[in-house]
């Protein structure tokens, strides 16, 4: 069978989302209304907007724009106000840039083990990593699926007196925007949770962008002040959105639940051809998740590193079909984060990195297109 595009399919789509002319307006009008001289590019009207659409679409009190989640996640961790030796701890199986911003601003990163499962953090492996020196523990709510955010807190809850302050519970959801759990979207659980507009992801603002959502009044007041110089009262920088950005936001917003649904009914396609196959471990959703499938992510049984190797090599070569290995530990890729976390047992994780592949999914994606990726791995796998 072949796609309905003629195109080959990039594994994590360069455009995880849509655009149409409605954006095209959106940013041209800011832009005309940025020529007079007297108002510039002052994004002040068009940021608040949006902040206060996101935060209502999240179901979080506050919302705080800034440029990227990558920045957020730094916003987070400077809000920890860490003292040297202060630990944060975070799932192996990651996007690197997050365990950057957990060691940029001097914690000392803890590595714990996934779920194999879900890819999510496994919370009984975060209680062998819990130590009176733990501050917060980052929860990436991985390619879509939320983390069990209820077991995480008991687990720290059911912990002793902590050295300062209390263990804070920082979420990513640069790839769950639209996510729930127990009926919660992603965002409304924790302390601090960041999302990412940045191209690839399901909703983005010109490419690259992000929000920092809380009902913690002080946080997000702290978040305001980081992202704008400290306002004149404290340490700050500049991590703010554009004009332009913030005036699409809003318009990507209320696309999400529609692209979500898309690729949800991809998954299920997928999920249903490959339900028989004995070799894959397919992407699960545990009763009371909504799983938004940023990745389709899957796991060969058997076979190991060479055989996932040879099956990324042939989906590409032979049907056109990219894969990505959404992700392996964060160490095993990065030299930094290797040098910084030094020698680490994570049997759980390594397997992970070993077995996983993510073909291309994107909401654009018919029928056909999810049938010919399950024909592909399929016959693959048979191949193989
Ligand atoms: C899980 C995760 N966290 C953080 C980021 C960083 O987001 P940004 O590019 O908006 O800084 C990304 C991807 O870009 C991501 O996938």
């Amino acid at each position: 069978m072949e796609p309905d595009s003629p195109l080959p399919w990039p594994g994590e789509p360069p455009l995880g989302g849509v655009y149409s002319e409605l954006e095209v307006e959106a940013a041209v009008d800011a832009i005309r209304r940025s020529m007079d001289w007297r108002i510039g590019f002052r994004a002040a009207n068009e940021v608040e907007a949006f902040e206060a659409e996101f935060a209502k679409y999240i179901g979080a009190t506050y919302a705080v724009a800034v440029n990227g989640a990558g920045t957020g996640l730094d916003i987070a961790m400077m809000a920890l106000d860490l003292e040297p030796g202060d630990e944060v701890i975070s799932c192996a199986i990651n996007f690197p840039g997050t365990h950057l911003a957990i060691l940029g601003q001097g914690a000392r990163l803890v590595l714990a083990e996934p779920d194999p499962g879900t890819l999510n953090l496994d919370p009984i492996d975060l209680e062998r990593c819990l130590s009176p020196r733990t501050r917060g523990v980052v929860v990436t709510h991985m390619n879509g699926l939320s983390a069990d955010m209820d077991a995480i807190s008991e687990v720290i809850e059911r912990r002793k007196t902590p050295r300062r302050g209390p263990i804070r519970v920082i979420g990513d959801g640069a790839r769950a925007l639209g996510a729930a759990y127990k009926g919660r979207r992603v965002g409304q659980d924790g302390w601090l949770t960041v999302f990412s507009f940045q191209s690839k992801k399901t909703m983005t603002t010109l490419g690259e962008g992000g929000m920092l959502v809380t009902n913690d009044r002080a946080a997000a007041d702290r978040a305001r002040r980081i992202r704008s110089f400290g306002d004149g009262a404290a340490w700050g920088t500049n991590y703010k959105l554009s004009k332009a950005q913030a005036a699409v936001g809003p318009i990507q917003l209320r696309n999400v639940d529609a692209l979500n649904d898309r690729r949800r009914l991809g998954a299920a396609i997928r999920n249903r051809l490959l339900a028989n196959s004995d070799q894959l471990s397919l992407p699960t959703e545990p009763e009371d998740f909504r799983h938004v499938y940023y990745l389709y992510s899957v796991r060969i049984r058997e076979g190991g590193r060479r055989r996932r190797d040879r099956l990324l090599a042939n989906l590409r070569d032979d049907y056109g079909i990219g894969a990505v290995v959404g992700n392996p530990p964060t160490y095993s890729k990065n030299p930094w984060i290797k040098r910084a976390v030094g020698q680490v047992s994570l049997p759980v994780a390594e397997l992970v990195g070993e077995t996983l592949l993510c073909p291309s999914m994107h909401p654009s994606m018919t029928t056909r297109d999810h049938e010919y990726v399950a024909g592909a791995l399929m016959e693959l796998l048979e191949r193989h």
